[in-house]
């Protein structure tokens, strides 16, 4: 199959990229490169051992993208370019919805044009909001949810909904990520945010390398085992994964919607205290007041993804500390 995969050069991307190919897919990158690398390209090519073609395009961009389906045959679609920091989409909510639903307006009129019929979409937990129970199924209510980011998750499913409604041979599937975290056991790719980390992984990472001095804990008070956050955290690798699942075992036309999570919630001390063992580095923290937006738990229950997708993530949090490490090292 030849995918599109816009955001390709990113975290979550690049590492999809690489099991795309790994299972014998032609890869077609489009990456404006706001936050990625173009040595990721190089990287995924020296990985694989496999040519991919790549265009430094904005997806936003419909005269470029045009070009685009027009010289390449696009079997199918998979979307992970968009902004996704939610402390940043609270203070820049019109470059967030006009990003991230205008560029998957875009991509969804060019597959009408260019008669594609199947699309994968990065969506995320946080369309849960605050859930009722936990782990969290599919059919668990949506929303409230608190920041533009996840609003414009929560928005772009239901746009997709209806594009699909309208178009009954297409195959929409809604990937929903819990936490991803890690990087490829070669080194070569992981998680290098710009800037001071939103995210925990990141943040611990910068810690444990002397970059930063000490991390925050944002609350010991939740009413979880240790009162820090649960959280349910996935190997990248796993994820990259279950988005291959997904393209070649959902054929039927519809929407589909599935978790991508581990089904295990671990503490913000737990990750701290798995970080430090596993890779013998300490990782100084200081319990600050908790963070805005933030909820107690958040943890999947990806029981239909096994089901459907015959996908279930295999990696332990030793792993994705290990992986995340290895990264850091790798970069000195
Ligand atoms: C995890 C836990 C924090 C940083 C968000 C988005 C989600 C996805 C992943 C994009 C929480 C605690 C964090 C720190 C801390 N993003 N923490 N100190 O908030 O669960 O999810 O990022 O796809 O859509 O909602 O991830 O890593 O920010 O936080 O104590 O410096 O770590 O309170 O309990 P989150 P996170």
């Amino acid at each position: 199959m030849k995918v599109l995969v816009t955001g390709g050069i990113g975290y979550i991307g690049s590492h999809t990229c690489v099991e795309l190919l790994n299972q014998g897919h032609e890869v077609v990158i489009v990456d404006n490169l706001y936050n990625a690398k173009i040595e990721v390209l190089s990287y995924i090519k020296k990985i694989t051992n496999k040519e991919v073609t790549f265009y430094e395009v904005d997806v936003c961009d419909y005269d470029a993208m045009k070009e685009i389906f027009a010289k390449e045959s696009i079997d199918s679609i998979i979307h992970f370019a968009g902004y996704k920091a939610v402390g940043e989409s609270v203070s820049k909510p019109v470059e967030y919805y006009t990003n991230n639903i205008y560029s998957t307006l875009i991509l969804t009129r060019l597959m009408k044009e260019y008669d594609c019929k199947k699309f994968v979409f990065s969506s995320s937990a946080t369309v849960y909001g605050d859930p009722d129970v936990v782990p969290i199924v599919e059919t668990a209510k949506l929303g409230p949810t608190t920041n533009p980011y996840g609003t414009s998750k929560l928005m772009l499913e239901k746009i997709l909904t209806d594009i699909q409604a309208a178009n009954p041979d297409w195959t929409i599937i809604l990937l929903r990520y819990f936490n991803p975290i890690g990087g490829h056991s070669s080194g070569l790719l992981g998680e290098d945010p710009k800037g001071i980390p939103n995210n925990l992984m990141p943040y611990i990472m910068k810690v444990a390398n002397k970059d930063l001095a000490c991390l925050g804990v944002f609350g010991d008070d939740y009413n979880t085992p240790d009162g820090t956050g649960v959280r349910d955290y996935i190997h990248v690798v796993d994820l990259g994964v279950g988005h291959v699942k997904a393209l070649e075992n959902i054929a039927n036309d519809g929407v589909h919607i599935y978790n991508l999570g581990t089904g295990i919630g671990y503490s913000v001390l737990d990750v701290i205290n798995t970080f430090e063992k596993v890779n013998g580095v300490p990782v100084p923290y200081k319990i600050q007041p908790r963070r805005a937006g933030d909820i107690a738990e958040c943890y999947a229950d990806s029981s239909k993804a096994l089901e459907d997708l015959g996908w279930q993530a295999t990696k332990t949090l030793e792993d994705m500390c290990k992986d995340a490490w290895n990264y850091v090292l790798s970069q000195k």
